[in-house]
């Protein structure tokens, strides 16, 4: 079983630190989803992964060892982190065909790359002709080649249609439940609530969240409760009374967060106050995000300097 071990991971460019002492694991048989608004260090941290940046201090380790000590590491980890990265010119086979060859691969393994990712019928095409979807298998299909058990994949569905994001999403599914550890960036939290079973957070380089998806989504899921009656302005006092806070809500229903939607209901009995509706709401993810997020965007950063 690979993992990818990261540890103190620091990256300093000039004077600004923008991978700042990081820390977790990538396990196998997961998705962890990689989040962090814009500038937040994750495509350098998924270069330094790959070798492709070296870091200031600490060390990432896949299978124990760092990426230059992988004798072919193309069998070890595939990483997509520029999907823009083929020539136009090229066929979609020749392009996988010489990569295949100039890492020692099998040649067979195009063949069945190119299946896996449904780009059969257009192997023959110039990679310039190819839409946003197509050109993403493609380098979803270059990371594969090598079979390896751990995928690295940098903003996979920016810019994708629906049925591309959800092709991606059940590719990368599909690619954990074989066992193999992928590691998915995103800056949309809707998407990897989605498709993540663990979630790393980081925001100006730094960890501010690791935790499994599920456990995450209970503990920041559920944030008001809506609550629509005959008497708003009556029983809002007594819910404002009773410790909760109330705002108002779309046609004259009441939000009420601060008392679950249990202690709402008894304490309407309580006052003989007749419910005509009682939902708990969850926080939209990219609320939580934000709210995770929010003391380490790069704007403020740069103002607090
Ligand atoms: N080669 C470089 N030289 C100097 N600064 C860099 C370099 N590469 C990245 N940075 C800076 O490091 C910070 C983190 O960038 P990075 O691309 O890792 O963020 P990100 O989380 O991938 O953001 P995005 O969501 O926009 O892709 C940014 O402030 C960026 O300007
Ligand atoms: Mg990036």
């Amino acid at each position: 079983m690979t993992r990818i071990d990261v540890q103190g991971l620091t990256k300093r460019y000039g004077p600004d630190t923008v991978v700042d002492d990081l820390s977790f694991t990538v396990e196998p048989g997961q998705v962890t989803g990689f989040l962090g608004p814009n500038g937040a260090g994750k495509s350098t941290t998924m270069k330094m992964i790959m070798g492709l940046a070296a870091p200031t201090r600490g060390s990432v380790t896949i299978g124990g060892r760092g990426y230059r000590d992988l004798p072919v590491p193309l069998t070890e980890v595939g990483a997509l982190l520029d999907a823009g990265a083929v020539h136009g010119s090229r066929k979609a086979y020749d392009h996988l065909l010489s990569l295949a060859v100039s890492n020692g691969l099998s040649r067979g393994q195009v063949g069945e790359v190119l299946a896996r990712t449904g780009l059969e019928g257009v192997a023959g095409k110039r990679v310039g002709g190819f839409s946003l979807g197509m050109r993403q298998r493609l380098g979803i299909a270059a990371t594969l080649l090598g079979d390896p058990q751990v995928l690295i994949f940098d903003e996979p569905v920016n810019g994708l249609d629906p049925e591309g994001i959800r092709w991606i999403r059940d590719f990368m599914r599909s690619l954990a439940r074989e066992g193999r550890a992928v590691l998915v960036s995103s800056h949309l939290m809707s998407e990897m609530a989605q498709t993540a079973d663990h979630l790393v957070v980081i925001g100006r380089g730094r960890v501010i969240a690791d935790t499994g998806m599920s456990e995450f989504l209970q503990t920041n899921g559920v944030s008001s409760v809506l609550v629509r009656t005959l008497e708003p302005g009556a029983f809002a006092r007594r819910l404002t009374a009773a410790g909760a806070t109330v705002r108002d809500g779309r046609e004259s229903s009441l939000v009420v967060s601060g008392m679950t939607s249990e202690d709402i209901g008894r304490l309407a009995v309580y006052h003989g106050v007749a419910l005509s509706e009682l939902a708990p709401q969850r926080a939209s993810l990219e609320d939580v995000f934000m709210e995770l997020t929010k003391d380490s965007l790069e704007y403020e950063g740069a103002t607090a300097a």
